[in-house]
């Protein structure tokens, strides 16, 4: 089977493809290397033994998706090209709308035409919006609280409204929690350009040198010990968990929507002690006032992944900041390039 991976040099994207590799699937990645570098390639091949077939373009080049889908003999998509920084969307929204929204619109018609009717879609539990209610499950209301989070939502009632169209598409939106976590070679992991902005790369570049200090935005939410608790999962979980949506997507019809979580919080010191543990040091914080958006608490229900495609994460919180601190410490600066 070929699967074109959109945004296939990226983050998920990259292990995604790791995964498929192993499981006898020929992804095709396809990205405009905006946030990634063409270096990951060579890794991918060391580790899964085979160099993916790569087309460094854009989603929303509608003439080089036509001449892809037919010449790659594409049979299913997972869609993980996007841009992904929730402050970034809010002073740039035009950029999001057009990658996120416009991309996949663009995307979405080059498949029809080519009767390509089977996608999955990185969604994100960013569209609980400040939900109150833990666990999260996937009728849980929705709503957006910036572009980043709105563009999620955009396409999910995108994939509805055109699943509601059409019985012969078989659309997948897979809502993650934290992805965090690395390959355990130390080959493969993720690579923020500048100053991280989430929780895990902000701690590993501590841990390796690369900052002074955590700042812990916040201890005064109503969570045990005052700091933000969120569901983080293992990168080769969430990849796995693409395979199973993939293979249950095949042939039904429809609209599915799962999250992708492990079903437990930690919180921000938690994850900073767990990561002490991995690389054998006491890292620095300090607390810092609490960053404007963020909720208190956020965590999934996973059942219906579990009973629906039988998939669960089963990668610890240690083995997912071993893993990190293993590619930090190998690649201190990151993918080469
Ligand atoms: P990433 O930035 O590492 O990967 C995204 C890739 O898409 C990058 O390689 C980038 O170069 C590429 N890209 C962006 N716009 C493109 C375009 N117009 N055409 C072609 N390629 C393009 O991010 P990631 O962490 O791997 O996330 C993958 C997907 O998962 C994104 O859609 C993101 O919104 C979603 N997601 C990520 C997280 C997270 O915390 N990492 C959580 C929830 C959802
Ligand atoms: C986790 C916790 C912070 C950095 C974001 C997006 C979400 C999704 C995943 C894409 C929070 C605290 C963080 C720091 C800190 N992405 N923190 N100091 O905010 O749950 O989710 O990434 O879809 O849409 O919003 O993840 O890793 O940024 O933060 O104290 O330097 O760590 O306040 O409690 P978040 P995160």
């Amino acid at each position: 089977m070929n699967v074109l991976v959109t945004g296939g040099t990226g983050y998920i994207g990259s292990l995604t493809s790791v995964q498929l590799l192993g499981a006898g699937l020929r992804p095709v990645l396809l990205d405009n290397l905006c946030n990634s570098k063409a270096a990951v390639l060579e890794r991918i091949e060391r580790v899964a033994g085979v160099r993916p077939r790569f087309i460094d373009g854009d989603i929303r080049d509608r003439a080089l998706l036509d001449r892809v889908l037919r010449e790659e003999g594409i049979d299913s998509v997972i869609h993980f090209a996007g841009l992904k920084a929730v402050g970034e969307s809010v002073e740039m929204p035009l950029a999001y709308y057009d990658n996120n929204v416009n991309g996949t619109l663009v995307l979405l018609q080059a498949l029809r035409e080519a009767r390509v009717r089977t996608l999955v879609f990185s969604s994100s539990a960013t569209v609980y919006g400040d939900a109150q209610v833990m666990p999260l499950r996937e009728d849980a209301p929705t709503s957006a609280t910036n572009p980043y989070g709105r563009s999620k939502l955009m396409v999910e009632q995108i994939l509805a409204d055109l699943a509601a169209s059409d019985p012969s598409w078989s659309l997948t939106a897979l809502r993650y929690f934290n992805p965090v976590g690395a390959h355990p070679s130390g080959l493969m992991g993720e690579d923020p350009q500048g100053i991280p902005n989430n929780l895990m790369p902000y701690i590993a570049q501590v841990a390796v040198g690369r900052r002074e200090k955590l700042r812990v935005f916040g201890n005064d939410y109503p969570t045990p010990d005052g700091t933000g608790v969120r569901d983080y999962i293992h990168v080769l979980d969430l990849a796995d968990g693409h395979l199973a949506a993939l293979r249950h997507g095949h042939g039904r019809p429809g609209l599915h929507v799962f999250n992708l979580g492990t079903g437990q919080g930690h919180s921000v010191l938690e994850m900073l002690q767990a990561f002490g543990r991995a690389c054998g040091k006491t890292l620095a914080h300090e607390i810092a006032s609490r960053r404007p958006g963020d909720v208190a608490s956020c965590w999934a229900d996973p059942a219906h992944a579990e009973s629906t495609l039988g998939w669960r994460a089963r990668r610890s919180l240690d083995e997912m900041c071993a893993d990190t601190w293993r590619w930090q410490s190998m690649n201190p600066e990151g993918y080469p390039g």
